[in-house]
């Protein structure tokens, strides 16, 4: 069994991003900028926009957030998306999710300038990557194929059962998989709450990637020897350390890892991946901003970042 270590991954594409914005400075040119919104004082949120943050440090990008009350209102959070469309120093912008439920997230969503949503949420992003236009593909999908890339997992042919359908997460992850690509090739089959016989299906699957938020949900009988299983599962669940929880992840690490190819560790694998993603795609919005995309071939593995 192989540990697919998304750290590791995550640390080495950020060191190529950060050289290719070492490159941009020293011709001159301006660092790229991320943007977060981040709005009310959910402490998970919080500490995702912090890590985006020190990851911008990382890699030398700009970044600045914009902490807003829980109460404004969704005429003024509109505004706020209108301010960062038209704010020619930010490449890229996110605002975190979930929103109060006084907002109605996906009329913000729909309002961020789709040449700018590194999120990949907007409607005009997600249709362009169901048909296999250039676009924004959201951050946890895409953190996904790369590092099903980088440790040269075959995808072709396989059988990949995807469980949870979340427009963030299990809907475009299967339809990637599904896609006439490299990873990709799959016959994906897409499981939820509804889905009957999931044990029988997930027992047909060489890759399963467990995308359902139910803290060690797939279990050691679900899994067939040498399955490629990667846990999206980041719930956090009370336990007795400083901060007062732990991350479990949707898979039962213990049972299934034994029978396992490869695996993601919950922490340590797709999470840091999502990140890093984050951060291509802000370097893509720069990069399509400055028209860089049309002209370079990247020396490293992000050279895809313009095509996909
Ligand atoms: N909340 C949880 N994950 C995400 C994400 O990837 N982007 C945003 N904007 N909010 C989130």
């Amino acid at each position: 069994m192989v540990l697919l270590d998304g750290k590791k991954i995550a640390a080495e594409i950020k060191a190529e991003i950060a050289a290719e914005v070492a490159r941009l400075l020293a011709s001159g040119k301006r660092a790229p900028q991320l943007a977060a919104v981040l709005v009310g004082n959910d402490g998970a949120s919080e500490t995702y926009v912090s890590s985006k943050e020190k990851a911008c440090r990382e890699v030398g990008f700009l970044s600045q957030v914009w902490r807003l009350p829980a109460a404004i209102s969704e005429a003024d959070l509109l505004a706020t998306v209108a301010s960062l469309n038209a704010d020619d120093a930010v490449d890229g912008f996110i605002v975190q999710l979930p929103l109060p439920e006084h907002i109605d997230g996906q009329k913000i969503i729909e309002a961020i300038a789709p040449a700018k949503d590194v999120d990949g949420f907007h409607p005009v992003n997600v249709g362009r990557m169901v048909i296999g236009l250039p676009a924004f593909v959201s951050a946890t999908p895409a953190g996904i194929m790369d590092l099903l890339e980088r440790y040269q997992i075959e995808t072709s042919g396989k059988n990949c059962v995807v469980i949870g359908r979340s427009n963030i997460v299990g809907r475009p992850v299967a339809n990637l998989l599904s896609q006439k690509a490299a990873p990709g090739d799959c016959t994906v089959t897409l499981c939820h709450s509804r889905t009957k016989n999931m044990k029988e299906i997930c027992l047909q699957a060489d890759i399963i990637i467990a995308a359902l938020g139910i803290p060690e949900f797939l279990r050691g009988d679900m899994v067939r020897e040498g399955a490629v299983v990667v846990d999206v599962g980041i719930t956090r669940v009370p336990a007795a350390n400083e901060r007062g929880f732990r991350l479990q992840g949707d898979v039962k690490f213990g049972e299934v890892a034994p029978k396992c190819s490869y695996i993601t560790p919950v922490p340590g694998g797709v999470g840091p991946m999502t990140i890093v993603s984050l951060m291509k795609n802000t370097l893509k919005a720069y990069l399509m901003e400055n028209g860089e995309c049309l002209l370079r071939h990247f020396p490293f593995s992000i050279k895809k970042i313009c095509e996909i």
